[in-house]
């Protein structure tokens, strides 16, 4: 097969880590005899010191030509430190999403076998688990408007806005998943409280005779923020919107161990993008130590969410497990034995692919 793959590496060890997928990425073509063209662009604060703009149109273009986007890291603290600054660079990761149509973030959650006593939690609740959120990506309260300030600048508000047509195209995907994994859908709200949150609940329970294969469970954020950690294996598959997603993975990765392990899809429906969950790091930041990890099992994504190649991504997966099990990871996950550099760990996979 041929594909075009557009690289965004960003800011902070976003370039280290999408050099190590890159490496892993053309292992894997060589090994199954397909042929790779990357284009490369700018984003984030790197784009802004290039051009201004932290999604500027030329890269937009090079993610349109792309059958995949496969994506590092975005953020600088000069920008996280200065509250007033004009442009930041986390409005390249927005307006990527937004025009790129990226509504579903699919972000698993499971354990590896050689890591799961790194989890800070008991070791018979995180076995085994092996859930996925479908993180609404386009809307909710990142993008509601209005939002700002008022004149005075003494008060500030945001909007959260939901439209059925949101929640019904990302909750369709969420059943359609249950429906090939453990058949149970949980749609995560706050129907107490919040207006919009009916409406995601009141759509799932109209789309829900469409699946009757699919057990479908409603629960409020705040318990399941609480049952995530006491007991994830009640989950299979979690759909919630943009906020909510957003808090929860990052509390879910907590189960895998580290998460500079962990990958995700954004999908649409003309453009897939790949990227860790993990930031930019920037304390890490050109130091050759941060996990390649999340990004090379970002790239095994790409393979099967992309290109419906499922040997392609278990080559990818199967290794990662084996470089765990051997000990060839970075400092985050390292014990008592040697840790390696980004690159090494980026190497081996690589020759072990
Ligand atoms: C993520 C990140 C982003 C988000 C930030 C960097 C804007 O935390 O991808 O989860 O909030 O969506
Ligand atoms: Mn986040």
């Amino acid at each position: 097969m041929e594909m075009n793959i557009a690289l965004l590496p960003g800011d902070g060890i976003g370039p280290e880590v999408i050099a190590q997928a890159v490496k892993v990425v053309n292992a894997v073509a060589k090994k199954f005899g397909h042929t790779i063209h990357f284009e490369e662009a700018p984003v984030g604060a790197a784009a802004i010191d290039l051009t201004g703009n932290p999604y500027p149109d030329e890269t937009h273009e090079v993610c349109l030509r792309a059958d995949a986007v496969l994506f590092g890291a975005i953020g600088d603290p000069k920008y996280d430190n200065d509250p007033k600054a004009k442009v930041r660079p986390e409005q390249g990761l927005l307006a990527m999403r937004k025009k790129l149509g990226l509504f579903a973030n699919v972000r698993p959650t499971f354990t590896f076998p050689s890591l799961v006593h790194k989890s800070p939690l008991k070791l018979d609740r995180i076995e085994g688990v092996d859930l996925v959120f479908f993180r609404e990506l386009t809307g909710g309260i990142y993008f509601g408007e209005p939002r700002g300030r008022n004149e005075q600048g003494t008060k500030a508000f945001d909007t959260n806005v939901y439209s059925k047509e949101e929640i019904t195209r990302l909750a369709r995907m969420g059943f359609e998943a249950a429906q090939k994994r453990r058949k149970l859908l949980t749609c995560v709200d706050k129907a107490n409280v919040l207006a919009t949150s009916r409406l995601w609940r009141e759509t799932v329970q109209e789309l829900a005779p469409e699946y009757p294969d699919v057990k479908v469970e409603y629960e409020f954020v705040d318990a399941v923020a609480m049952r995530l950690i006491q007991w994830p294996k009640a989950y299979d598959v979690l759909i919630t919107e943009n906020l909510f997603g957003d808090i929860l993975t990052d509390e879910a990765s907590v189960i895998s161990g580290s998460m500079g392990l962990m990958p995700s899809a954004s999908l649409g429906t003309d453009n897939k993008l790949f990227e860790p969950i993990h930031g930019s790091y920037p304390q890490a930041a050109g130091k050759d130590i941060a996990n390649p990890l999340g990004t090379i099992l970002s790239a095994a994504m790409m393979f099967e969410y992309a290109f419906d190649l499922r040997e392609e991504a278990k080559a990818i997966s199967d290794v990662v497990n084996k470089s765990l099990a051997e000990g060839i990871v970075t400092e985050d996950i390292a014990e008592g034995g040697k840790a390696y550099k980004t690159s090494e760990v980026g190497d081996w996979l690589a020759a072990n692919i």
